[in-house]
């Protein structure tokens, strides 16, 4: 059994509406499962989450969340372009993890959520891939051969899947935006599957 780690930060919604459409890509892999994380909001003072647990939603994660899966789908909000602080933050927490190779050789994909088109998707994806890279882990992104991608006109990429939100309204993705997350769920679990054989 190969358990993916889908763990994202979303202030709003849009990017915990990803996060549930890549799980069901990740089900939908025989002999994959998903495990659903958050992180907590920072401030400048913070070092511990206000609260132990979230008041609703996906579970904080844990070093051990990381360790104990097989492969990682990461998502965050845009912020200026880059991944948000409180998924930084959480990343800057895995020296430990990079020190020991932990993470090295496992699948790992990325996605994010936007307010508009062309307000920075592949920048922030990049952003989330680099530590990804110093860990070792094997990038997964998402080919042409996914009919959704050459069809969209909102979110989905090469370099992960994403969405466009509309200002202050509930999250509503896109059919091509929810094919498209789905499939990135199931490459990264498809191949943790292949490499748990190896
Ligand atoms: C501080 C800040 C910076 C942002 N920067 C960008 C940006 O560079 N480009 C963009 O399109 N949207 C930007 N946004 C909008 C969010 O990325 C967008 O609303 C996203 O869908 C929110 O995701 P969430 O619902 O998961 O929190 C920014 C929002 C905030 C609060």
């Amino acid at each position: 059994m190969a358990e993916i780690l889908v763990l994202y930060y979303s202030r709003s919604g849009a990017t915990a509406e990803l996060a549930r459409q890549v799980c069901r890509g990740v089900e939908s892999i025989a002999g994959a499962s998903a495990r659903l994380r958050t992180v907590p909001a920072v401030t400048a003072e913070s070092d511990a989450p206000a609260r132990p647990v979230p008041e609703s939603g996906a579970p904080y994660a844990t070093l051990a969340d990381l360790t104990e899966t097989q492969g990682l789908v990461l998502g965050s909000p845009t912020r200026f372009g880059n991944m948000a602080a409180p998924l930084k933050h959480f990343l800057d927490g895995t020296g430990s993890l990079w020190l020991s190779g932990a993470l090295a050789g496992k699948p790992a994909g990325v996605f994010t959520s936007t307010q508009t088109l062309h307000g920075g998707q592949e920048t922030t994806l990049v952003s989330m891939m680099l530590p990804l890279l110093h860990h070792g882990m094997y990038l997964v992104g998402l080919p042409y051969t996914e009919r959704a991608l050459n069809e969209t006109r909102s979110g989905g990429t090469p370099y992960g899947a994403s969405h466009v939100s509309a200002p202050g309204s509930a999250p509503t993705l896109t059919d091509t935006e929810k094919a498209l997350a789905q499939a990135l769920g199931r490459r990264v679990a498809s191949l943790a599957v292949q490499l748990s054989r190896a």
